[in-house]
């Protein structure tokens, strides 16, 4: 039987992103101003993930248009603030050890790093994806899951589509397609880090990167604290798969161990946040900020009993 990633992996096409119904975007800056105003929702150009210099919010954006284990790797620094500050209240983090899992490119582990006490152990920026293959095709650009080999994103100077989402797509990309495997050329590795959080982890031997799959347990050194930002969410995975996730991560945690979920919801609120303590075989709650995270009532009625895929975890 597969795990709840493999599953997710496997489908044909993903749960609903809400920005994304039409699988197809111009770049901004490349159209005249008119017209990109009238279609609207133009995005940054993903070639931005390819340059060191890029400044840290560009390369996060283009980041963001990667979808991977049926999650979008959308993340952005400065967004959590108010949600770490309930770890930094409430958790002595002086010798702590700190897990970020779904991290991304870094960019809001960078941000909470820079908040700890001097004498933290040691930050773990975790992430089942943390490379994409990539092969320049006619003026174009292929990403492919590293996972299967499917082409999850293509753009051109003016133009960004994600194939893997529609029919129409792969059809109208297949000559790109069809050429890059014909012309069996070597593809690229491309580091989704961005190079702030490079810099650090080469500045900074406390400082590491893992992958690690969110429905497994941790096997390194346990943690102290386990930050879960914007990946067990009810638009990316079911209700069985999260609580599956949460076992994972209570086995993962010492008694007394932290566990932080965040949330940056698709609505015109604050980012939400809710701090746990395991407590034997379940949570108790430690802090909630003013918005209660979308998945509080899983963590907190959480029966490890039921979790689906948990007879898979080692
Ligand atoms: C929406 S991003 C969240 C980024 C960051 N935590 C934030 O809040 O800004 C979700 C991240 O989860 C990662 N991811 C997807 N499936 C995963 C899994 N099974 N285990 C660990 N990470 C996963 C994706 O690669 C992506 O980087």
């Amino acid at each position: 039987m597969s795990t709840p990633s493999e599953q997710v992996a496997k489908r044909a096409v993903p749960t609903g992103h809400p920005r994304l119904r039409f699988p197809v975007r111009p770049i901004m800056g490349r159209w005249p101003g008119w017209l990109e105003a009238l279609i609207g929702r133009v995005w940054t150009d993903p070639a931005a993930m390819f340059d060191p210099a890029a400044p840290d919010e560009v390369f996060a954006k283009a980041v963001g248009a990667v979808e991977l284990g049926g999650t979008f790797k959308i993340t952005q620094p400065d967004r959590h603030a108010a949600c770490d500050d309930l770890l930094l209240d409430h958790v002595p983090l002086a010798g702590a050890t700190i897990v970020d899992i779904g991290a991304s490119d870094g960019s809001t582990s960078v941000d909470l790093i820079a908040r700890l006490p001097a004498d933290f152990a040691a930050y773990v920026i975790a992430d089942r994806y943390l490379e994409v293959q990539a092969a320049h095709v006619g003026g174009c650009t292929l990403l492919f899951d590293p996972d299967d080999g499917r082409c999850i994103l293509a753009f051109g100077k003016r133009w960004l589509a994600w194939p893997h989402r529609s029919r129409a797509i792969r059809l109208a990309c297949s000559p790109l397609l069809v050429a890059e495997m014909v012309g069996r050329r070597q593809r690229a590795v491309v580091p989704l880090l961005n190079p702030r959080a490079r810099a650090l982890v080469a500045a900074d031997p406390r400082v590491t990167v893992r992958v690690h799959d969110v429905f497994r347990p941790w096997d390194g050194p346990r943690p102290d604290v386990i930050k879960v930002a914007n990946l067990l969410r009810r638009v990316y995975f079911g209700d069985d798969q999260i609580r599956a996730a949460l076992d994972a991560i209570r086995t993962s945690l010492p008694d007394g161990g932290h566990l932080l979920v965040v949330d940056n919801p698709y609505l015109p609120i604050d980012a939400r946040a809710g701090l746990y303590r395991r407590d034997g075989d379940r949570f108790a709650l430690v802090a909630l900020t003013a918005e209660v995270p979308e998945i509080n009532d899983l963590v907190l009625h959480h029966d490890p009993d039921a979790a689906v895929g948990r007879q898979e975890v080692p």
